[in-house]
């Protein structure tokens, strides 16, 4: 059987489809960003509009078999349910018979969530298949989001316009590699941040330590690739990094005189107002390992999981005590050196029903990524 509960690599069983209605998401048509702006009492710093796309809900290890989660997500709640078999559902909170909601007492009942009100159940195609009562089923269903399980985490995808998922994010094969660290912060100020933290290239030298960071970056295939060489404790390291939208990066780090290899990927959620959520997964590989036997190989690995989980932590701090107060991103004023930086803002546009700061209309008219 497969084993979905643990902190590995494993991938969910394929999930029958369930009915899912993109209506829950209101259809919004293209506008200026001014006009989804907002601000928090207290805080001048205005709230920006969210992107589409796929977003992490969860690591995969919080939700166990029969486990049933509350997550924020953009202002509003979301519920994740896993069944007996394994089945991840996302779905929106409220019961359709009488408005429970089922993150606060609703409970899986084999493949069933049961809703704690009237104690309707209801399959995991989303239909009410049980009442407890005499009288016909009810023609009800709950309201499913678009769900994936790859990679650790739950994702669900949003789209301001309610259009279906139009891409998908890569499963990534570490097998070879240490078991993964995961690291979760919670986050003060803009979400944006984090894809931006991929492009500034400075920041690696005034905020990370690494000696004489260079940056090219250009787009491929619709997403932003970005290639860095800089010395990490006087050693030549070199980083490719791959943005996949505005809440999904994969950096895979190389040092070559230390044989060292580290992948970094970072999940950006916008959970509220100026709130969002920083989820990190963290492997390493050192080339030397590869000679030793199996076992020796994983015991060092065991060891060296808890200095990938402390690096990756220490260096998103590094990051987080600016993010967390800084301002409206978007708007630069760039130097010369910082053409990944412009680079990024007309790519990350196109994930946006909105014009994004800093970037002309006619740059986000056509959007970059492809349609599946
Ligand atoms: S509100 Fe859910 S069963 Fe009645
Ligand atoms: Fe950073």
């Amino acid at each position: 059987m497969t084993v979905l509960l643990k902190q590995t690599e494993t991938e969910a069983p394929p999930a029958p489809p369930m009915h899912v209605s993109d209506a829950a998401t209101p259809l919004r048509a293209r506008q200026p960003m001014a006009a989804h702006m907002k601000c928090l009492p207290g805080d001048a710093r205005p709230v920006l509009p969210y992107p589409n796309g796929w977003f992490a809900a969860c690591f995969s290890h919080e939700l166990k078999r029969g486990a049933v989660l509350i997550r924020p997500l953009m202002e509003r709640e979301i519920v994740l349910y896993r069944t007996q078999s394994g089945l991840v559902r996302v779905i929106e909170p409220y019961c359709p018979h009488m408005g429970a909601h089922l993150g606060h007492g609703g409970r899986v009942e084999g493949e069933n969530l049961v809703c704690p009100f009237h104690r309707l159940k209801f399959g995991p195609e989303g239909g009410c298949v049980h009442t407890g009562r005499a009288g016909p089923t009810p023609r009800m269903a709950l309201t499913a989001r678009h769900a994936r399980e790859h990679n650790g985490l739950v994702f669900t995808w949003v789209h301001h316009e309610g259009h279906s998922p139009s891409w998908e994010l890569p499963v990534h094969d570490m097998s070879g590699w240490s078991r993964p660290a995961f690291v979760h912060h919670e986050q003060e100020g803009y979400f944006q941040n984090s894809g931006e933290n991929s492009v500034d290239v400075i920041h690696f030298d005034t905020i990370h330590r690494f000696g004489q960071p260079e940056m090219s970056a250009r787009v491929v295939d619709n997403q932003l690739e970005v290639r860095m060489s800089a010395t990490l404790m006087g050693k030549p390291m070199f980083l490719h990094l791959t943005n996949y939208d505005a809440a999904t990066m994969y950096g895979h780090f190389t040092v070559p005189s230390l044989g060292l290899q580290a992948v970094v990927r970072a999940y950006s959620t916008p959970n509220t107002r100026l709130r969002w959520s920083l989820r990190i997964v963290t492997t390493l590989k050192v080339e030397r390992f590869a000679r030793w036997p199996a076992g020796v190989r994983s015991a060092l690995y065991a060891l060296m999981k808890p200095l990938a989980g402390v690096w990756s932590d220490r260096t998103s701090h590094q990051d987080t005590r600016i993010w967390d107060h800084r301002g409206l991103p978007g708007s630069f004023k760039l130097m010369a050196e910082e053409r990944p930086a412009a680079l990024y803002q007309r790519w990350v546009s196109q994930f946006y029903s909105c014009d994004f700061p800093g970037v002309k209309p006619s740059a986000t008219d056509r959007p970059l990524h492809k349609e599946t």
